[in-house]
């Protein structure tokens, strides 16, 4: 059982008067929609929000984004997370450049196939620039769905399939499925919350079967977080002239091209460098996942010239143009 027609209008209705008026809203770019997708995966709107200005203003079109260097749109990516994105995106861009003229594709099979682009971001895309009717099933989405339909339960593979049907049941039918899909999402984005959720302003409560039966703050069950894990490392800071030595993580791992501030190894032994390294004279706190660091700040000299390649000395006005983690940032900023 779906939701009848004239629910979906009030659910439409609903959104267009209290959307959030987000900048990616005003396009109806593909481009635009794509970039902010991608942003939104694993990020609030409140921190894309920026992110997104910043970017298409740097790559205001897919050929900017295609010709720039990955090492740039990783730049322009730093502090945001997951830097893996960046690089899909820039993978994906001179894709749709040389095979699909420059255009995101329409077909859902080509859509899937670009680095980045799963069935939920594929559908967002899809459905918001071209009208598809594709579902979407994010967090937010998934538990509008299984309030309404009272889909109980924990996670799991045949939970998820059911979602994706009843999302796929609403998107076949809807008036408009790229606002519809916006619509699930903002409805949970900002009313159908994980706690107490705003049922009476809902233009769906009448229709909620968790609401009916007084289940809607225990649907869906809340997942136990991943247990958190506390990281302490350190960090030298070498000055020179007014600048800071860098390196660049060259492993193959997600935070790959980043340039950060060398670790503090053992006997002063740091990521290949020959330092004395000083008292801790700060700390500061970072997460990267569901990693908390706990970073120790050391001053430090270098006892040989870093070896070439991967080391940089940075003045901080320049750090912007290079791709960083926010940690360095901090860094700097409890040494003044
Ligand atoms: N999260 C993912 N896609 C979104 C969108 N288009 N609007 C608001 N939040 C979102």
């Amino acid at each position: 059982m779906t939701i009848p027609r004239s629910d979906a209008t009030r659910l439409l209705d609903w959104y267009r008067r209290n959307r959030r008026d987000l900048p990616w809203r005003r396009s109806r770019d593909s481009y635009r929609i794509w970039v902010s997708e991608i942003m939104l995966q694993q990020t609030t709107v409140r921190v894309v929000v920026p992110y997104y200005r910043r970017f298409i203003r740097l790559f205001p079109t897919v050929r900017a984004l295609a010709s720039a260097r990955p090492d740039r749109v990783l730049a322009a990516w730093s502090g945001l997370g997951y830097y893996r994105r960046a690089r899909h995106l820039s993978a994906a861009a001179r894709i749709i450049v040389g095979k699909h003229a420059g255009r995101f594709p329409l077909r859902v099979e080509d859509a899937l196939a670009l680095p980045g682009v799963g069935r939920y971001t594929a559908g967002a895309i899809l459905s918001i620039a071209y009208g598809a009717r594709l579902p979407v099933l994010d967090g937010n989405v998934a538990r509008v769905l299984s309030r309404l339909h009272l889909v109980r339960g924990a996670d799991s593979a045949a939970r998820r399939r059911r979602l994706w049907r009843l999302a796929g049941e609403l998107a076949a039918t809807a008036p408009s499925p790229g606002d519809l899909n916006q619509a699930l999402m903002e409805l949970g984005a900002t009313v159908c919350t994980p706690a107490a959720p705003a049922c009476a302003v809902c233009p769906l409560s009448r229709r909620c079967a968790a609401r009916a039966s007084g289940l809607q703050e225990t649907i869906p069950p809340s997942r136990r977080p991943r247990a958190t894990v506390e990281v302490r490392t350190g960090v030298a800071v070498v000055t020179r002239g007014g600048r800071y030595l860098l390196r660049r993580r060259s492993n193959r791992d997600l935070m790959h091209g980043l340039w950060e501030l060398p670790a503090v190894g053992r006997g002063g032994r740091s990521d290949g460098l020959r330092l004395a390294v000083g008292r801790c004279v700060a700390t500061v706190r970072h997460s990267i996942t569901y990693r908390r660091l706990e970073v120790s700040v050391h001053p430090a000299r270098l006892l040989a010239e870093p070896p070439r390649g991967g080391y940089r000395f940075v003045a901080p006005a320049d750090l912007g143009r290079l791709p960083t983690s926010s940690l360095v940032r901090k860094v700097l900023a409890a040494l003044v």
